[in-house]
């Protein structure tokens, strides 16, 4: 079966396909164009936020594409600056109406400070907005809950004193940025990474060593960093707008080398 049919089980049996489409930077103007091109070409799984601004564009595409619901799998996330409970409700609330869905997939607190203040300690108000995310799922409106950016010590807080542990944690991971120790708490815990920025937000395209080793696989540096992330267990999110890109960032199934993988993880960017 090929990679972008195929899928991933989080902890609550819910199956996730294993690559998602990425949404962040597309204006709320050209999402929709990109949403259904990636939906034509096989994508099921779409990455949004609230804070990207699209959330619109992104329910819009869902709607036009004509696949039913349950065929797609929709995340999106809170602001990271929202930490409490009443400012949870109230926002992901307004993500339901601008994606215009009855149900979400998957909800994630985008980070666990904010952007604006990254690193400030926001234990509290994670585990209050948590307590917002186990009663959506609670009531069967979100079908996952999970975290993004989290480090042990933020998954360790919110794990505590909560009823779900995190389905995900969507993390930066990709060649050359693999941080061991999340990975290492997460798969003890079976939370699924999703792996964000999976080309580095473009960053990786030019590299001597993966154009080389993309050469030797007759595939381009975007889908040996692509296939780097699958053969890492993680569920990679590429973003684009381009329709060949799009299109080309599915084809994805072959197998990097254990060698060839161990010279990938030594990278460093
Ligand atoms: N949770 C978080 O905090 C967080 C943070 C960052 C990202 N994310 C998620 O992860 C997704 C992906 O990360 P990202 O947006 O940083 O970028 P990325 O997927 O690592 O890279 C996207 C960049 O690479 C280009 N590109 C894509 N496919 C290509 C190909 N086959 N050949 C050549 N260039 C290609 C794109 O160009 P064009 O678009 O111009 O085609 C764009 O400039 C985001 O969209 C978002 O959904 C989450």
């Amino acid at each position: 079966m090929r990679a972008i049919k195929k899928t991933m089980t989080l902890h609550n049996g819910v199956k996730i396909p294993l690559i998602g489409f990425g949404t962040w930077q597309i204006s709320e103007n050209e999402v929709e164009d990109a949403v259904l091109e990636a939906i034509k070409v096989g994508y099921r799984h779409i990455d949004t936020a609230h804070s990207y601004g699209n959330e619109k564009g992104v329910g819009r595409a869902i709607k036009k594409s004509g696949i039913p619901r349950e065929q797609l799998f929709i995340t999106t996330k809170l602001p990271s600056h929202i930490k409490t409970y009443d400012e949870a409700k109230v926002y992901l609330k307004e993500s339901f109406e601008n994606l215009d869905v009855d149900y979400i997939d998957l909800i994630l607190i985008h980070a666990p400070w904010p952007w604006s203040d990254v690193g400030r300690n926001c234990d509290e108000g994670n585990k209050e907005v948590w307590r917002h995310f186990e009663e959506l799922y609670e009531q069967g409106l979100v079908k996952s809950i999970g975290v993004s950016n989290f480090s042990v010590h933020d998954l360790e807080n919110i794990m505590q004193d909560s009823q779900v542990v995190p389905h995900v944690n969507q993390i930066a991971f990709h060649i050359g940025h693999v941080k061991s120790d999340v990975v290492e708490f997460c798969n003890e815990h079976d939370i699924l990474i999703q792996a964000y920025s999976p080309l580095a937000t473009g960053r990786l395209l030019n590299h001597q060593t993966l154009k080389d080793m993309a050469d030797k696989y007759n595939v381009t540096v975007a889908q040996l960093a692509i296939r780097y992330c699958i053969e890492k267990d993680t569920l990679p999110l590429p973003k684009s707008v381009t329709p060949k890109y799009i299109y080309e960032n599915t084809l994805v199934d072959f197998k990097i080398d254990e060698s060839d993988l161990k010279i990938l993880d030594e990278i460093k960017l």
